[in-house]
């Protein structure tokens, strides 16, 4: 996508052809900051610390992680603590454990001197694979908003509620949410987008409205409790989120405050949709609320809060008394009965069971 006239995807090689490039996407909106990662140690501190997150950007550097650890040294052993290491990084989106296992598959029966080569080739064909995914759930998805202007007498415009973010920035290219938003938006229909900013850490108003903004999508930021009440007042007309890990039944495990989301939507009759990537099927489990590790992170991103001050200084402050214990469970699970459609790359399907083996017959059991 476009940065200020410079096309960008989030992750590429610099230019040995080794060293692996991304956004710092901590520094956002404030600061666009590239950083090298010439190790697999540090692809996974990237992961770790945000610097890429969203569920396919983290496989994707997984995966690179994994080049630079066989370019550094293509043994067994290190293979096997490069894959550990960075499946250590984050319990919830499965991306991490798909790009892993991928590497893994290809490099272990390989001879060591084979393995670097292999491992770089796979870890762009990963990246590439993305792209073309994302951009295909936004052909797929692009048609639901039109279908929705038009039957709503092409108003003005036709607002879309999405949570945290789900679009380039978490991806490759294009985004799984955000990609019917950007096709809808090119193809000249009037799409609106409602941004949750999405506490703790604020990725709807951070990476969402920049990129958004930066694309030339209309877009307001609303705090996480509008949406309910934007909702009972006709102002949504769908509600596209993205997903971390979705079970074979069609349980969708996505950043905190999904859950209420959907809630919500189906309380109102608001079309509920997940973009869904085929490597974010976990087609070993059903039971999202039972089987989906669930991240908890840091308490200090629930009780400070980052941003910029008039002087231009970027801090976080404290916003909860000294001494209150706080809790940061970073996903939840939405069922799949509050789901209208998951938009997946080679088409949309009801939540369900049957509906993903329709479309996925090779991996469904
Ligand atoms: O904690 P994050 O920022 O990695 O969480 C990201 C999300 O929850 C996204 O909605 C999800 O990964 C889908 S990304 C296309």
């Amino acid at each position: 996508m476009n940065v200020d006239g410079t096309s960008f995807r989030t992750i590429w090689l610099g230019k040995d052809g080794e060293t692996v490039e991304i956004i710092d996407q901590t520094r956002l909106p404030f600061e666009f900051i590239v950083v090298q990662l010439d190790n697999a140690g540090k692809a996974a501190s990237a992961i770790r610390n945000m610097w890429v997150r969203g569920a396919p950007l983290i496989g994707a550097t997984a995966a690179y992680g994994m080049a630079l650890a066989m370019r550094d040294d293509p043994s067994d052993d290190r293979l096997s603590a490069a894959a550990d290491l960075l499946m250590a990084t984050r319990p919830t989106a499965v991306n991490l454990r798909w790009a892993v296992d991928e590497m893994k598959k290809l490099l272990t029966p390989l001879s060591p001197n084979a393995r670097a080569r292999a491992a770089y080739i796979r870890a762009g064909e990963i990246c590439d694979e993305d792209v073309a995914i994302c951009s295909l759930i936004g052909d797929h998805g692009m048609p639901l908003i039109h279908r929705t202007w038009e039957a709503r007498g092409k108003p003005e415009r036709v607002n879309v509620l999405t949570h945290c973010n789900a679009g380039w920035l978490a991806t490759v290219d294009w985004g799984t949410a955000l990609a019917p938003i950007y096709k809808a938006h090119d193809a000249g229909i009037p799409v609106h987008v409602w941004v949750d900013e999405t506490r703790p850490r604020n990725q709807g108003a951070s990476l969402t409205a920049w990129e958004l903004g930066k694309h030339g999508v209309p877009h307001t930021v609303i705090v996480d409790n509008v949406g309910g009440h934007l909702m009972q007042h006709g102002l949504v007309d769908l509600v596209i989120t993205g997903t971390d890990r979705t079970t074979a039944a069609g349980d969708v495990c996505n950043k905190i405050g999904t859950y209420l989301k959907a809630l919500a939507a189906h309380d109102n009759g608001v079309p509920f949709y997940v973009g869904l990537p085929g490597p974010t099927i976990d087609w070993t489990i059903d039971d999202g609320v039972r089987d989906v590790p669930i991240e908890q992170r840091d308490a200090a991103e629930v009780t400070e809060i980052t941003g910029r001050s008039p002087s231009g200084e970027i801090a976080a402050v404290s916003i909860v008394p000294e001494g209150s214990f706080a809790a940061n469970y970073a996903f939840d699970v939405t069922p799949a009965r509050l789901i209208t459609g998951l938009i997946t790359e080679r088409g949309v399907s009801t939540a369900s069971k049957a509906g993903l083996a329709e479309l996925f017959p090779e991996f469904a059991g």
